[in-house]
């Protein structure tokens, strides 16, 4: 697949980083270079020193490449870019795509079969991990959709040891990949609830938020360690005019989809419940330009502290 275009759409803290980890690994193999588009195309112009190639729109990214990458905030998003791109009349026959935003599992269903009817395939590609291990391009992917070979031939090379360290092959029905990124998601956004816990427990009780990032880290794992350090370094809520690692309502929409999931199945996740609550009680309070993280910031104005911590941004929404 040396000679196919691959197309990437979608440059958030995320998808920079991956389509970033692409383009570098096309040019050292003399691969055509990616062709991208961005709702703000500027975001590209890093992409673009590595050799990527801009385009003005989705459609045109889809008109010129065979396997097409999106990874958008959310499942509107998403489904208007493709519902635009079907209702252009864009050739689409043969075509790839590859979704690796977190949506719904019924909307990967959905547009599955949209695109199947245009006899294009459509593969459901989420991610575990965040900006940092993005970049460095160790994600976890989880992948689904389409035939075995198509899988393990064209898409995988494309992802080991690129964007990814792992891939998990969840077979050939897309919405199971998107499932199990909802499900992994029970357990990130309830560990950044339990470490946000813990870190405010050990300020009010002077054992201080050093001590227990080391403990939080050695004891149980980088990953824990990683949250301790949104809360430590102030970035569960960074200055205004930034994007956060991972923002607030991305985290929000990911609960609700595993709530709702859960309730249609008669499941009962109160560690996510209390996740989303703290994490819409600290978006009423500090507004869009918060990290997931930042339940914290509820937290410690239940025990007494200011909302914003030393590191943290002081104020605004
Ligand atoms: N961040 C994480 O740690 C993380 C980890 C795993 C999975 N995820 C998932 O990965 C996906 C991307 O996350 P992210 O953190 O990269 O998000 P992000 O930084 O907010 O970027 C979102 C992307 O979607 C685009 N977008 C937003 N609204 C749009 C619209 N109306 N029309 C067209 N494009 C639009 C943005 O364009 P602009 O640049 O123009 O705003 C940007 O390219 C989400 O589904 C998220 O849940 C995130």
């Amino acid at each position: 697949m040396a000679t196919s275009q691959i197309g990437w759409y979608g440059l958030g803290s995320m998808g920079l980083a991956m389509a970033s980890n692409l383009q570098r690994h096309l040019a050292a193999t003399k691969a055509l270079s990616l062709v991208y588009s961005n709702r703000t195309l500027s975001r590209g112009d890093a992409l673009q020193k590595l050799g990527g190639v801009p385009e003005q729109s989705f459609g045109d990214v889809v008109k010129k490449a065979s396997i097409i990458f999106t990874m958008v905030s959310n499942d509107s998003v998403l489904e208007s870019l493709i519902t635009n791109t079907i209702n252009s009349g864009t050739p689409l026959a043969q075509k790839i795509f590859i979704d690796c935003s977190t949506v719904h599992p019924d909307t990967i269903s959905s547009i599955s079969a949209q695109l199947s009817a245009h006899k294009a395939s459509f593969l459901c590609a989420p991610v575990f991990g965040g900006n940092p291990v993005a970049t460095a391009g160790k994600l976890v992917f989880a992948l689904a959709g389409s035939t075995p070979d198509v899988r393990a031939s064209i898409v995988k090379p494309l992802i080991q040891d690129i964007m990814g360290r792992k891939v998990i092959d969840c077979g050939s029905d897309p919405s199971k990949s998107s499932l199990l990124k909802i499900a992994g998601n029970i357990v990130t956004v309830s560990l950044m609830e339990t470490v946000g816990e813990a870190q405010v427990f050990a300020e009010k009780t002077g054992l201080g938020t050093d001590a227990m990032e080391d403990l939080i880290t050695e004891a149980f794992g980088p990953i824990a360690g990683g949250y301790s350090k949104r809360l430590t370094t102030g970035a569960y809520a960074p200055p205004l005019d930034t994007r956060p690692g991972f923002g607030v309502s991305l985290s929000i929409k990911d609960a609700n989809h595993a709530l709702n999931i859960a309730q249609d199945k008669g499941v009962d996740l109160p560690s996510v419940e209390l996740a989303h609550k703290n994490m819409s009680a600290a978006r009423d309070y500090g507004g869009e330009c918060l990290d997931s993280s930042s339940m914290y910031g509820i937290l410690r104005q239940k025990a007494g502290l200011a909302f914003w911590n030393e590191k943290s941004r002081q104020g605004g929404k």
